[in-house]
């Protein structure tokens, strides 16, 4: 369907969880979270049934995410059964890698079309700094996994922050050198404790520039691959078999092609991911409402989705306080 602007809406992205097994420094404070109360939290089957009323709408695309979506119990099942209804074609996650190494195939199994994986560093220390946790061997250990695993369409997610991991911009591309793969550099954007814990991100202008410094030219992918593809911009570069790719989160370029609505772990449709409006499914659902009202309620709010994410206006007063893990990204 299309919304009050004439974007077509084809892509959900689910939160199936607030918990997390890392604890990234921009993300989440290491001690003091609140977290979300398991009743409060949707069920396999309220998540069925909100995504096959998508579906019916012309939605195509579920992402799954959290927090960290593989800690959440009997996800390859649900996986399976999101590619079981009619109109899905594509099931994809975000994961942190921690629990790659243990699930992967079994994800693979189930159906699963594609995989990002937030990867910041290839330094266990920096591993370590950035998420609170020493995890970097198994992360290591589910990436390779992975990409020897014929998954097609895996991305990693890199979050460049200026003396964290600034240094390692090249290194990390390298990925993209060696496999067929897209390694995605994203603003840091001002949510969550980003911001507080004096992290500075590194303007994409900026990682071009060093990348190019390294690796030459980069030259840009024509548009339109995928009509399901997120707002990242990619280019190729020479001798690379895959491709880098750059979200600047920060300018509101990607505001005007959005294809997307998110559903949080409890329940809320956001319809954007800087803005509070949205429609508490949770509430509907569990108050009995009808299959046809709840494609009603759901054409409705998805119509009046917002222009844009107003990230770097400080009067905005429909600005969401909800953290990074509570929404899935
Ligand atoms: N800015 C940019 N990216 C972020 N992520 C988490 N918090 C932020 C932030 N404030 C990223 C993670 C992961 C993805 C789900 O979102 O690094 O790759
Ligand atoms: Fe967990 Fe992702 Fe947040 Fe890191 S960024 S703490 S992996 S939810």
């Amino acid at each position: 369907m299309q919304d009050q602007y004439e974007r077509k809406i084809e892509y959900v992205r689910i939160s199936l969880t607030d918990r997390c097994n890392l604890r990234c420094r921009y993300c989440m404070p290491e001690a003091g979270v609140a977290k979300m109360r398991h009743e409060d939290i949707l069920t396999f089957a309220e998540i069925l049934r909100i995504v096959q009323t998508l579906a019916a709408l012309g939605v195509k695309k579920v992402r799954l995410t959290g927090g960290e979506p593989l800690v959440r119990r009997n996800i390859v099942e649900l996986i399976h059964a999101i590619r079981q209804i009619p109109g899905i074609e594509q099931v994809v996650l975000t994961t942190n890698g921690v629990l790659l190494s243990a699930m992967g195939a079994d994800l693979v199994r189930a159906g699963l079309t594609g995989l990002n994986i937030s990867l910041d560093t290839l330094q266990p220390e920096t591993f370590a700094e950035i998420t609170r946790r020493p995890l970097f061997a198994q992360v290591q250990a589910g990436v390779e996994k992975m990409l020897s695993s014929g998954l097609r369409n895996i991305k990693f997610n890199c979050v460049p922050i200026y003396e964290v991991n600034d240094g390692e911009i090249p290194a990390l591309a390298e990925l993209a050198k060696d496999y067929p793969v897209k390694v995605r550099y994203i603003e840091l954007m001002p949510i969550g404790c980003a911001y507080e814990v004096g992290y500075r991100g590194v303007p994409m202008a900026e990682v071009q520039a060093r990348l190019e410094k390294t690796y030459g030219r980069l030259r840009p992918v024509g548009k339109k691959a995928d009509p399901l593809q997120g707002p990242a911009e990619y280019y190729r570069l020479a001798g690379f078999a895959g491709q880098v790719g750059f979200i600047d989160a920060m300018e509101h370029k990607f505001c005007a092609t959005c294809n997307r609505v998110r559903l949080t772990a409890e329940g809320f449709l956001k319809l954007c991911l800087n803005q509070k409006n949205g429609l508490n499914l949770r509430e509907l659902l569990r108050n009995g409402i009808s299959d046809d009202n709840l494609k009603l309620a759901l054409r409705q709010a998805i119509y009046r989705k917002p222009a844009e994410h107003l990230f770097t206006d400080s009067e905005n007063t429909a600005r969401d306080s909800r953290a990074m893990y509570q929404v899935g990204g």
